[in-house]
């Protein structure tokens, strides 16, 4: 380690400039000149920092930490007081950024103060900047507080894993005569106060009819190309998961192959005693 650097890395390289955030009505002034933009999941330090520094508008601490992070099956058993120290960490990390705090199953349903206490929560203890919560127009009582009371809320409908057994599993929704559901859930949502709508698995004909009768900005994941923005979780779109991927992923990068590449040299290096080295020994 040389004098100047820190050790196992403790905070960001470099101080750059100040960067002007990312506020919520600059995602809607975006779909009004119809320019897209990208939203990714993060849960850590480096990946806020990366992805910022990349230039992506929003930074969603899912819920899908649970089973891309805590090493949960779905992202039903992950709980506030998990999500808030990622949460933070992001938006610790983050210049740029809108981050979004992604209420977790059974902290909201309730009833709207539930919601409202829990969204109070992400913002002064994990410092999100609005909050996500899964469900159309039977969550509208929960939009409107949250909305009266200071918390910017992004919507999440169509298939939403937190109900996924009452959902009777992992299915596209919306098809045939069930578009009409969608539309209602879209305009209900909007209505309630939301800033934006997440639509997961909705046919792409479906989605783009929700994203022209909509003022705010929809954000797809499965639902097409005529969405206003994209949102993919981050080990699905750079290849940290292993496995079969939805339909919808396209993967960008090959993290797991770099990673998995990177160890077996570093272990092969250790047991052949080749590291560390002179240079690197004190
Ligand atoms: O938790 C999550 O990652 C999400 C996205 C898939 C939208 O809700």
């Amino acid at each position: 380690m040389s004098e100047e650097s820190a050790p196992y890395g403790s905070g960001p390289a470099t101080t750059p400039p100040p960067t002007k955030r990312v506020r919520t009505h600059h995602l809607r002034e975006m779909k009004q000149r119809g320019e897209r933009f990208a939203m990714l999941t993060s849960y850590d330090m480096y990946t806020a920092e990366v992805f910022d520094e990349a230039g992506i508008e929003v930074l969603l601490v899912g819920d899908s930490a649970s089973n891309n992070v805590l090493g949960n099956t779905t992202s039903l058993p992950v709980t506030v007081d998990q999500l808030l120290p990622l949460t933070l960490a992001v938006a610790r990390s983050v210049r740029r950024a809108l981050v979004v705090g992604d209420l977790p199953f059974g902290s909201y349903q309730r009833s709207p103060e539930q919601a409202y206490d829990t969204a109070v929560r992400f913002m002064k203890e994990g410092g999100a900047h609005a909050v996500k919560l899964e469900g159309g127009a039977e969550m509208a009582p929960q939009i409107e507080l949250l909305s009266r009371g200071g918390v910017p809320v992004m919507a999440h409908i169509g298939f939403t894993p937190q109900s996924e057994h009452a959902l009777g599993g992992y299915r596209v929704q919306g098809r045939g005569e069930t578009a009409e559901r969608v539309l209602a859930d879209a305009r209900a949502v909007e209505a309630a106060g939301a800033f934006a709508v997440v639509m997961e698995m909705v046919p792409g004909d479906v989605a783009a009819q929700v994203t022209e009768q909509l003022t705010i900005p929809t954000i797809g994941i499965g639902a097409g190309p005529h969405c206003d923005a994209q949102v993919l979780v981050w080990q699905d779109a750079f290849g940290l998961r292993a496995g079969r991927m939805p339909r919808f992923v396209k993967q960008y990068a090959d993290v797991r192959g770099v990673l998995l590449e990177g160890a077996r040299a570093y272990a092969a290096e250790v047991r052949d005693q080749s590291f560390p080295d002179e240079a690197r020994t004190f």
